[in-house]
């Protein structure tokens, strides 16, 4: 059934939707191949397989012509320097989102292939990736990033165009906010 007009309650310190969706935790585990270090990946899988981010949806379905939006929130850390990140993906159709940063500090990082685009993300920086740009966030700070993601229902998540292109640059912890690296494949 097509889905109705809805007011959707936004809890800015808690950071939870009412009503919401389903929560997706991604922990360590779930970073395979993404981490330059791979021995320090591992290590942390091994030893307590920390949660590195949760994306809560709101309950508007993620189907053509529909507009959901979700909450992202990255725990601060780094795996060998390299910051916490979303695995990041490409949209399979190149359409565009828009982020909204809520709480801490982050960065949105973009590559179309060629062009690798950094974003510091402070609450009230909105976001805008255009089609063809795949996107990765970053916590840059010391305590939970937060964002808003709105997206077109149909958009889908090219997570192999990341793990075969990469992103363009890496995002260290530097004194002074974030340090990019150009990109290389992690160790094998
Ligand atoms: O739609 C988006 O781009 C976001 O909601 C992301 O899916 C979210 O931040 C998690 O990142 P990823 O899907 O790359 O794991
Ligand atoms: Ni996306």
């Amino acid at each position: 059934p097509p889905i109705s007009p809805m007011a959707i309650a936004f809890d800015a310190e808690n950071l939870t939707l009412s009503p919401a969706g389903p929560t997706l935790t991604r922990r360590m585990s779930d970073l395979e191949g993404l981490f330059l270090d791979t021995d320090a990946w591992a290590a942390a899988v091994h030893g307590d397989d920390p949660v590195v981010y949760t994306v809560t949806s709101s309950p508007v379905p993620e189907i053509d012509r529909e507009l959901p939006q979700s909450i992202t929130t990255i725990m601060p850390g780094h795996t060998s320097g390299e910051l916490w990140m979303t695995k990041g993906h490409q949209h399979p159709d190149h359409q565009g989102e828009i982020y909204l940063a809520l709480k801490g500090r982050g960065g949105l990082l973009m590559f179309d292939g060629e062009r690798t685009e950094w974003l510091d993300m402070l609450p009230g920086t909105i976001g805008y990736i255009p089609p063809g740009w795949a996107h990765r966030s970053v916590n840059t700070g010391d305590e939970p990033y937060a964002f808003l993601a709105v997206y077109p229902g149909g958009a889908g998540h090219d997570y192999g165009w990341v793990l075969e292109h990469g992103m363009g640059s890496r995002a260290y912890r530097a004194t002074d906010g974030v340090d990019l690296r150009p990109y290389s494949a992690p160790d094998p």
